[in-house]
């Protein structure tokens, strides 16, 4: 039986366009797996703390010398990580706001990069410890940044994903979406002929 996790990081949830864009592959992929899961992980419903330096510390700990509070911190992100272990695909919905990603998967991103966890440093330099998935990632822009230096975005999600040891990533994206009525439709258009190509 085959898992996806969805993780939803618009300010709108489930409303936002990169959830909207995520959520209309989603729902052909439970066409194609009618017994398989969907996980899903809405950071604006339930936020992800900041990762402060008293919860970096709790990662640092023993778990013999973890305090309870520390304890419940490494428990969270244990969460957060076994979520994408247990995927054999993972869909993201990413909003570029303020020329990168929102705050709460950046959040995310702290609380799933753990030393001897997801990853670890060897002397050929760092290894990412989980296996390959396919990973969508579904960016939505009011703007138009793709191809050019201003993404940093895209560049940071690959960076981050390949740290971990996740390589197979696509990007499907719609953008100029602030620019007009007609320049939005075609953007959203030719996403959902993009959505309508990929493989469920
Ligand atoms: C707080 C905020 C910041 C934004 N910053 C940018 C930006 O830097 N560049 C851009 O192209 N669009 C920006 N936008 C527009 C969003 O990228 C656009 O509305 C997109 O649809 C957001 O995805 P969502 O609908 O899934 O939340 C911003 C929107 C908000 C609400």
């Amino acid at each position: 039986m085959s898992t996806l996790l969805q993780i939803n990081t618009s300010l709108h949830s489930d409303r936002g366009a990169s959830s909207q864009l995520a959520g209309r592959y989603v729902k052909r992929w439970q066409a194609a797996h009618p017994d398989g899961t969907v996980v899903l992980r809405d950071l604006a419903a339930t936020p992800v703390p900041h990762l402060t330096a008293e919860r970096f510390q709790a990662f640092l700990e023993t778990p013999e010398t973890r305090t309870p509070g520390q304890v419940r911190v490494v428990a969270e992100s244990d969460t957060l990580i076994e979520e994408l272990k247990q995927a054999d695909e993972v869909v993201l919905g990413l909003p570029m706001y303020n020329f990168g990603v929102p705050s709460t998967l950046k959040a995310w991103i702290d609380h799933v990069a753990r030393a001897g966890v997801t990853f670890r440093y060897t002397g050929h330099g760092p290894q990412g410890l989980l296996q390959d998935r396919r990973t969508l990632v579904f960016a939505a822009r009011g703007g138009q940044y793709r191809g050019t230096p201003a993404d940093t975005q895209s560049a940071y999600i690959e960076r981050f994903l390949n740290f971990i040891g996740i390589h197979d990533i696509e990007f499907i994206y719609a953008e100029g979406l602030n620019l007009g009525d007609a320049p939005r439709r075609d953007a959203l258009n030719q996403a959902h002929r993009e959505i309508e190509g990929l493989a469920a």
